[in-house]
């Protein structure tokens, strides 16, 4: 039954293929522009350390199902949802969480895309040697200036949504297997660099300090706009939800790689490798920006913009700047694209098997629906930068559009999606499909991947979001 489906898009060549893919999908946007920014905002080493706890206890566990499910079904997150319910004698309702997560996909994609395009303008503004002994104003200008252009935001994000496309418009093997290969050890050799910049010119232990010092006041106790301390959950959401989404959990990205896996990979050893590499990515980005921000007086919660104001200051101050800096952008907008096409693929793979069109076809039309909605966020950055569609409700009092687009898709939706992922594989799937595709035996880590995905994932999950919501509160 299970061993005779084939994947009608292909596999990848070996199991490294598959390692590096899937590491590109994980390292991009997440772990360079995100993680030190939430980590800034949400007061430092007490947020890291909940959001390595997630890695260890959800993250890695739910990764493994989702490659055991995607190897088990061989087709888009819908198809394989809905051929593995019915092979479990469950309701193809199952399928729905398919579509949940290519739903997530492509809502991610749509700002993904604009963010990738600032990485791209940056490159140019690195090598045209702006940043040269400026001030850290004049750098802060640069990026004021950029996002408060519509139209230069639409063009860079035009180039990044084509650019995906025509990966995955070839298919995942031919480029990006043997891009992959080159980039991803380029970028960690150049953010080890930054982060020697950051130890020799920035404040270094303060970094460490407030990267690896938890702090739970900093974590719990936010302060509004008027001055008054409250508490809240939120930051525990917010380190779980970037967990998922560090990680591309719980839309389907690793659950369609997973599905081109070569049978007989250790599932466990490759989850493994890609969750060490994609936190040791995000832990040496923190460890290159935080010494510069305070070394220079910048607010680490400062943001989105942080990495933008903040690298650049480092690269103008630099011998070789120029180049390590123009490398730097050029490595980001490399690893936001090999993650981009594992956002959309779900929704490609599905438009192939389903809707019987070709591969090219699906992604153009993938592509122009995603830049339409991408518009979105470009006009949050200026013409619509004082709308705020839920000011009313506390937590979104000052939230954009594309605000509230990262906070629907990382913390709501990803987790959600991780949360039926785990109930699915261990729940509704029988016990001995689930042995026999990871291949561990009956063993104590078998064992302990069924203990967490069953009980520890979904507990952590529902109780965060039932506090979120204001259902369930600790004081
Ligand atoms: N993991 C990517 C990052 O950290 O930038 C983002 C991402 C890719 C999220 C693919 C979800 C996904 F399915």
């Amino acid at each position: 039954m299970v061993s005779i489906r084939e994947s009608i898009h292909g596999e990848w060549s070996s199991r490294w293929a598959f390692i590096l893919a899937a590491t590109g999908s994980a390292v991009g946007l997440g772990n360079i522009w995100k993680f030190p920014y939430i980590t800034g905002e949400n007061g430092g080493g007490a947020f890291v350390l909940v959001y390595l706890a997630c890695i260890l206890v959800i993250g890695v566990p739910i990764m493994m199902a989702e490659i055991m499910l995607g190897r088990r079904g061989r087709q888009s997150p819908i198809n394989t949802m809905r051929d593995l319910s019915i092979e479990a004698g469950h309701s193809t309702h199952w399928q729905y969480l398919g579509w949940l997560g290519v739903i997530a996909g492509f809502l991610i994609l749509s700002y993904y895309s604009v963010i990738a395009g600032w990485a791209i303008a940056y490159i140019m503004r690195a090598s045209s040697g702006v940043f040269t002994d400026a001030s850290v104003e004049v750098i802060k200008n640069e990026f004021v200036s950029l996002v408060g252009d519509p139209e230069k935001l639409i063009a860079w994000h035009t180039l990044f949504m084509v650019m995906t496309m025509v990966v995955v418009a070839r298919g995942v093997q031919g480029g990006l297997e043997k891009a992959v290969k080159f980039l991803m050890p380029s970028l960690f050799i150049i953010l080890i660099l930054l982060v020697g910049y950051s130890m020799q010119n920035g404040e270094f232990n303060m970094a460490v300090k407030f990267l690896f010092t938890p702090d739970f006041e900093a974590l719990f106790y936010k302060t509004d706009a008027q001055g008054n301390q409250y508490m809240s959950w939120n930051a525990v959401l917010i380190a779980m939800g970037h967990a998922f989404f560090t990680l591309s959990l719980g839309m389907g990205a690793i659950m369609v790689y997973g599905s081109y896996l070569p049978a007989g990979t250790s599932i466990a050893k490759t989850t493994f490798m890609i969750a060490l590499a994609d936190t040791v990515v995000a832990l040496l980005a923190g460890l290159a920006i935080f010494p510069i921000v305070f070394a220079n007086n910048l607010e680490p919660g400062s943001g989105p913009g942080l990495i933008f104001n903040t690298l650049p200051f480092a690269f103008g101050h630099m011998d070789g700047g120029i180049i390590f800096g123009t490398l730097f952008f050029i490595l980001l907008t490399f690893a936001a694209w090999s993650s981009s096409i594992s956002l959309i693929e779900p929704a490609v793979a599905w438009l192939v098997e389903n809707v019987k069109i070709s591969r090219a076809k699906a992604a153009i039309l993938m592509g122009l629906a995603c830049w339409g909605m991408g518009l979105l966020t470009v006009f949050s950055f200026n013409i619509w930068s004082d709308l705020k569609p839920l000011e009313d409700i506390k937590i979104f009092k000052d939230a954009t559009i594309f605000d509230l687009l990262d906070y629907l898709t990382a913390n709501i939706m990803l987790p959600l999606g991780g949360l039926l992922i785990a109930i699915f594989s261990v729940w509704i799937m029988s016990r001995e499909a689930s042995m026999e595709e990871l291949d561990m035996g009956d063993r104590i880590g078998f064992k302990l991947w069924r203990f967490l995905v069953r009980y520890i994932t979904p507990i952590a999950v529902i109780i965060v979001f039932l506090n979120v919501l204001g259902i369930v509160t600790f004081k």
